[in-house]
């Protein structure tokens, strides 16, 4: 799911995060991806699982929110988690070792270039990397190369598009509208879990499925109120303030009046729905 900018993406020294690349790594932006992950693990993980000695890639790892679930469901498998980013790859190797897990090795790589040979997996999986990526169908492309014939390859994603809350609110939707659109002048795209679909099948791969993994929050369900409501959803939103307000997307008031709706919908009267997608598709 989609993020913010870096407070100071120079400090990691990565071309990637100089250039087209929206994303958070700093400690905010870890503990969002940590209370996402924790939240949605049954939602998203509920029927991922892999046969023992199976050889798995995780690409675009992150801090390894998503990892810890991936080697959990499968203690047999050998998951492979690579990322270009070297301080997120030391933080998901710490937080693996940390709950004793030891089925998970790290490695830095880039998507593109990847240095494993032809078949070198079974299966390959990725969550909340696509939609940063200027071109995901050539990525699908690198990652298919390196995956055996009959192996899965399982795909993640949201779609700010899916949001929907009551009581409705004009500001906030046009909030939403800023992050989907700094995304975009970022080069990746905050609406791409509509998307898996054919990007898949672009990509070349085989029995596509889809199922839509829809989020819904009202008061009876306090845990995903504060876990997905306010700190997933409109804590991300709020997180392109400034960059927004610094592009002319919002002027301030009506932007903090957006970010004051979506916290409404948290109340005892709202509800707010959202929704993931995960594809699955094969390699012939
Ligand atoms: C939003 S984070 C998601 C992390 C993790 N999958 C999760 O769900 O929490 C996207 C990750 O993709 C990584 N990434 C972006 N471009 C990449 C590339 N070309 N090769 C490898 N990793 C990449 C970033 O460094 C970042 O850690």
């Amino acid at each position: 799911m989609a993020s913010y900018f870096s407070s100071s993406p120079e400090e990691f020294g990565e071309d990637i995060l100089k250039t087209n690349y929206v994303h958070g790594y700093d400690n905010q932006e870890k503990i969002r991806l940590q209370d996402q992950a924790s939240t949605l693990v049954e939602l998203l993980h509920s029927d991922t699982s892999y046969p023992a000695g199976s050889r798995i890639l995780e690409a675009g790892c992150g801090v390894g929110a998503q990892t810890i679930t991936l080697a959990r469901n499968s203690p047999g498998a050998l998951i492979t988690s690579v990322d270009i980013s070297e301080l997120s790859l030391a933080e998901a190797k710490q937080k693996t070792l940390d709950t004793g897990l030891t089925n998970v090795s790290f490695e830095k790589a880039d998507i593109f270039n990847l240095h494993y040979g032809k078949d070198a997996f079974d299966h390959v999986f990725l969550c909340f990397v696509l939609e940063h990526l200027p071109a995901p169908a050539e990525a699908l492309n690198a990652l298919k190369k390196v995956l055996r014939k009959g192996g899965t390859i399982t795909v993640i994603e949201g779609d700010h598009g899916s949001a929907y809350f009551h009581p409705d609110s004009e500001a906030a939707r046009k909030a939403i509208q800023c992050q989907i659109e700094l995304q975009r002048r970022a080069g990746g795209n905050a609406l791409i879990g509509r998307e898996l679909y054919p990007l898949l099948i672009k990509a070349g791969y085989d029995s596509v499925r889809v199922s839509p993994r829809m989020v819904y929050v009202d008061a009876s369900r306090p845990e995903l109120v504060e876990g997905f409501i306010k700190r997933t959803f409109t804590a991300m939103i709020e997180g392109v303030r400034e960059s927004a307000l610094k592009a002319g997307l919002a002027k301030a008031e009506d932007f903090g009046k957006g970010i004051q709706d979506l916290y409404r919908t948290a109340e005892s009267d709202g509800v707010f729905c959202y929704t993931f997608f995960k594809a699955i598709g094969i390699k012939r």
